[in-house]
């Protein structure tokens, strides 16, 4: 990071491309550039401004065509003629909504400082890594905005943050605080989002960006199923492996907004952060608010690239803690095996099994506690049923051990059923309006997390619960949506504050838990994916991708959710046919084939399964496990999408380049098509491979650029895996 031109431009470097930051007029905040990277910066500078004045005002009279509607800002005023999609929005203790932000100061400081309160991505000892803080204040109301821009250059990402701090006398009221805005002076995008719904997340969808404003959101108080934090901006000519592609991710769980807005006079605006319905903020003098952290990856090297820094980052600069780098378990989960129907004895007889395939970790999923026969009952007291498991979880736990198999427990903190103990005890610790008819989703109720006393409660249950046995994973679950924004906590001029407070509280039980038991390996859940976010995998290195474990499904589902996430965060299980979510019926090698791209476990009843179903799987197990460090670390290619008929592929390929896996799949069969030869990725063009299966020799060149032929697959729902060794290498090194 440099200053320039004593002092009044900023350049922000990362490894290919540059940021540029104006202090104009010494007063205002002007956006230069973003784009390839740049060896200097120059007195260059051109007003956007109309030499007609029809239809527009001017903020300045020192300056007279200055123009808030058409110059590129890092920040504006609102009420000063700025009328693109605002930053900030609120109201000061005179009932004023016009606030006039000027530049004040800056520093630039190392390292990239902490959100307080909220995740973010980190920097580690040895990144270049530094953060710029900008301060604007409002001379009237006495608010300050402070913009930071945080750079880790080798990972290519701007990391951006506000902080809104009243210095004033009397409380601001704000209405709408954005992470940041980004003005574009171009507007020739595609857009792409990952939008879906319960049992379909984040399937990939490219548009065209239209004239307007297009906004993607969540108001369910959580990242939702339906539409992912994540805003991807495209050159229209932008494929996989070329061209300039702008992903955008919110580090946030719960209500969020990215709006992008194509102006009419060609240049583009985008702004995210918290969702500003229902949303104000009461800020009293000396008091601060901080927004989510959003991460900006630019990448030349088109959606691919995009991707790998994604990956890369998240996996090592936003997850923690010991099991970040670990490679992680093959698991068996047993809600779809016995759902709420099971005694110690059915797990016990599951676990045999499980250890017999090679299976290390059992997971018991809902139902484990008093009074959960079913979903309508039971949660927020969290004993353990006796009646179901005779000696306990401890017993449980040790019975597994003797089985070598890990015990792993599922939980669902936030929640609790009505006529529950901890209903009784507490009423006023539920979110929404008791004297109306409290609205329900799945039966259950949802604690309001912004009582600093819930919070509390929860971590001091589940600090008994995770040391009742010997644990070693939990998946922590959330199975609805929020609507009634109704603390009993807050004052009423304060309710507005309740769905950001809810995530707050989130965050501090979730950091508080994770802390506590650092071995112990926590999953996310959401009713499947619905809460697959950044601001939870800052604390939990593992999600549960979806219910829907259909292997067509999931080709889609996992497709999507690789083009942020990484596969050491997605878990894939194999589960029975018919389908449970969508009653298909794949062959076993198909569905084993798309679950082991990613962390791979079971979702079914091994003892149903023949017993050449169990040496198949047995079989695969023992091949995932030694490859389990390239899957889950790997750098992941993407070479046919399944949306583009019925193959498609991918490629993950060791850092260092010398072991790769391609895995091939076709939906439905056509007796017509030649046996498809595919255009391999990510290898070193100079190495030799041998394919293990064909036992096939080539350069990488060549696999790349004439291909790898597949073999004829006999019918419908099949899967090539292959895996490449450079010939001077062994496949059984680690990463
Ligand atoms: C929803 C999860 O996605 C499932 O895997 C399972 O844990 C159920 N909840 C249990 O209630």
């Amino acid at each position: 990071m440099k200053e320039h031109l004593q002092g009044s431009c900023i350049s922000i470097d990362a490894k290919s491309w540059s940021y540029q930051i104006e202090i104009l007029h010494e007063r205002y905040l002007v956006h230069r550039y973003f784009g390839k990277k740049l060896s200097g910066i120059s007195e260059l500078h051109q007003e956007r401004s109309f030499k007609k004045n029809y239809g527009t005002i001017h903020p300045d009279r020192t300056f007279n065509e200055f123009s808030f509607e058409t110059e590129l800002f890092e920040l504006t005023s609102p009420g000063k003629g700025d009328y693109r999609v605002p930053l900030f929005n609120g109201r000061s203790s005179k009932g004023s909504s016009v606030f006039s932000f000027v530049y004040d100061s800056h520093e630039i400081m190392e390292g990239i400082l902490d959100v307080p309160g909220l995740p973010g991505v980190y920097a580690e000892e040895g990144d270049s890594a530094s953060t710029l803080k900008i301060t604007c204040r409002d001379e009237d109301s006495g608010l300050n905005v402070h913009l930071y821009y945080g750079v880790i250059p080798e990972f290519d990402t701007l990391l951006r943050w506000c902080c809104f701090e009243n210095r004033g006398t009397d409380p601001v009221s704000i209405e709408r605080a954005m992470s940041f805005l980004l003005d574009i002076p171009e507007d020739n995008f595609d857009v792409l989002t990952l939008h879906g719904a319960y049992a379909r997340e984040r399937t990939a969808q490219r548009n065209r960006l239209n004239g307007g404003i297009s906004s993607f959101s969540s108001l369910r108080g959580i990242s939702s199923h339906h539409m992912q934090p994540f805003l991807g901006m495209l050159s229209p000519e932008t494929g996989e492996n070329s061209g300039s592609a702008l992903g955008v991710l919110l580090v946030y769980s719960g209500n969020f907004l990215f709006e992008v807005e194509k102006t009419a006079y060609g240049t583009v605006r985008i702004t995210s952060g918290m969702h500003d319905q229902g949303f104000s903020w009461l800020l009293e003098p000396g008091e601060s608010l901080f927004t989510p952290q959003a991460v900006l990856i630019q990448s030349y090297e088109g959606l691919g690239g995009m991707t790998r820094t994604f990956h890369r980052l998240i996996r090592t600069r936003l997850c923690r803690g010991e099991h970040r780098d670990a490679q992680r378990p093959v698991l068996i989960n047993n809600w779809e095996a016995t759902y709420f129907d099971f005694t110690r004895n059915d797990l016990l007889k599951l676990a045999d099994e499980a250890h017999n395939v090679g299976i290390e970790l059992f997971v018991l999923d809902d139902g484990w506690f008093t009074n959960r026969s079913d979903d309508t009952t039971g949660l927020g007291d969290w004993q353990e049923d006796r009646k179901k498991l005779s000696g306990g979880l401890q017993e449980l736990s040790q019975d597994l051990l003797k089985r070598k198999l890990k015990m792993g427990l599922w939980v669902e903190p936030e929640m609790v059923s009505p006529g529950t103990r901890l209903m009784q005890d507490h009423p006023d610790w539920v979110l929404g309006y008791p004297e109306k008819e409290l609205t329900m989703g799945r039966t259950q109720l949802v604690l309001d997390l912004a009582h600093p006393d819930v919070q509390q409660h929860l971590i001091d249950t589940f600090t008994r619960v995770f040391s009742s046995a010997d644990i070693s994973y939990v998946k922590w679950d959330m199975n609805r949506c929020i609507g009634e924004w109704r603390s009993a906590y807050l004052p009423p001029e304060r309710q507005g504050e309740v769905s950001h407070r809810y995530v707050l509280g989130l965050y501090r039980v979730m950091k508080e838990l994770t802390e506590r038991f650092p071995h112990i390996l926590f999953e996310g859940c959401a009713g499947g994916g619905g809460r697959y976010d950044a601001g939870i995998l800052a604390f939990m290195p593992q999600y549960w991708t979806s219910d829907n474990t259909d292997g067509v499904s999931r080709l889609f589902i996992q497709h999507g959710t690789s083009m942020i996430y990484p596969l050491s965060t997605m878990g894939a299980h194999v589960s029975e046919v018919p389908n449970h979510q969508v009653g298909r019926s794949t062959s076993l090698d198909f569905r084993l084939g798309v679950s082991m791209a990613g962390n791979f476990g079971c979702e079914l009843d091994l003892r149903k399964l023949t017993q050449s179903e169990k040496q198949a799987l047995s079989k695969r197990i023992t091949w995932y496990k030694r490859w389990r460090l390239v899957i889950q670390f790997g750098d992941m290619y993407r070479l046919k999408s399944p949306a583009d008929g019925e193959d498609s592929s991918l490629m993950i390929v060791s850092p260092d380049k010398h072991l790769a896996l391609l895995f091939w799949y076709r939906r439905l069969h056509d007796a017509s098509l030649l046996p498809p030869v595919i255009h391999l990725s990510g290898l070193d063009p100079s190495f030799r491979y041998r394919e293990e299966r064909t036992g096939a020799s080539a350069l990488g060149d060549e696999l790349m650029h004439r291909g790898f032929p597949i073999e004829e697959p006999e019918g419908d729902f099949s899967v090539r895996i292959h895996q490449f060794v450079r010939e001077e290498s062994s496949a059984s090194r680690q990463l």
